[in-house]
């Protein structure tokens, strides 16, 4: 009897102990895990900042970019209607301002932008602009010379040559850089009582060219 008495309270005990043991451990790691788990949390919210700072900044990029693409195409439109240069000169034969006071350059050397219109004699501003004109005119003997350089049909500048008794020859030029908004109109004409004579030679020329956009 006293032998089993002995090995039950051995058995006891031994459970007991060993209870304390498993139990003790398990704390320890609950403990642990939950250390554990309090750092991720807070590693995850760190993160989520991060993640949250990130697309705030990717909206800003993206936004950015956006304006950037705008600016560029209106800078690549601007780049585009800004190649303007015309130059040009009379037809051959006498132009009289009896006959015609406005001029016509008919032979064109060059019209980028298809500002000037050798039918209507206008050079129209494609774009607001600071543009740059210079003209030569000839006149035969001893004539007139002379021209006017009108912006929407007033004279802005021109030039002129009196006619002499022993002159062969009547050149003249003048040239000026203008503001123009967009549509603004310049054109030639003769002086009254003035002539032009144009040859093979290309002796009478205007040109006019955008110096830059505004
Ligand atoms: C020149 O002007 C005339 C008359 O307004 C017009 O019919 C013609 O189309 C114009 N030419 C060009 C190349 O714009």
């Amino acid at each position: 009897m006293a032998g089993r008495h002995m090995l039950a309270v051995l058995c006891i005990t031994l459970g007991t102990i060993l209870h304390a043991t498993v139990e003790g451990s398990i704390q320890t790691d609950v403990e642990k895990v939950r250390t554990e788990v309090k750092q991720v949390r807070t590693e995850v919210k760190q993160v989520q900042a991060v993640v949250k700072q990130v697309q705030e900044a990717q909206k800003l990029f993206a936004k950015g970019l956006t304006d950037l693409k705008g600016e560029l195409n209106q800078l690549k439109t601007k780049y585009e209607r800004g190649k303007v240069a015309f130059s040009g000169a009379l037809s051959e034969g006498n132009h009289n301002s009896a006959d015609q006071a406005r001029l016509f350059y008919k032979r064109i050397f060059t019209n980028v932008g298809n500002a000037y219109n050798s039918s209507t004699g206008d050079f129209t501003a494609p774009v607001k602009g600071v543009y740059f004109f210079t003209f030569m005119t000839f006149g035969y003997n001893n004539q007139n010379s002379g021209i006017i350089l009108t912006r929407n049909g007033v004279l802005a500048v021109s030039s002129y040559d009196f006619q002499t008794i022993s002159d062969q020859a009547d050149t003249t030029g003048n040239s000026v850089i203008l503001q123009l908004e967009a549509g603004e109109k310049i054109s030639l004409q003769l002086w009254g009582g003035a002539s032009a004579y144009d040859s093979a030679n290309m002796l009478n020329t205007f040109n006019g060219f955008l110096l830059y956009p505004l």
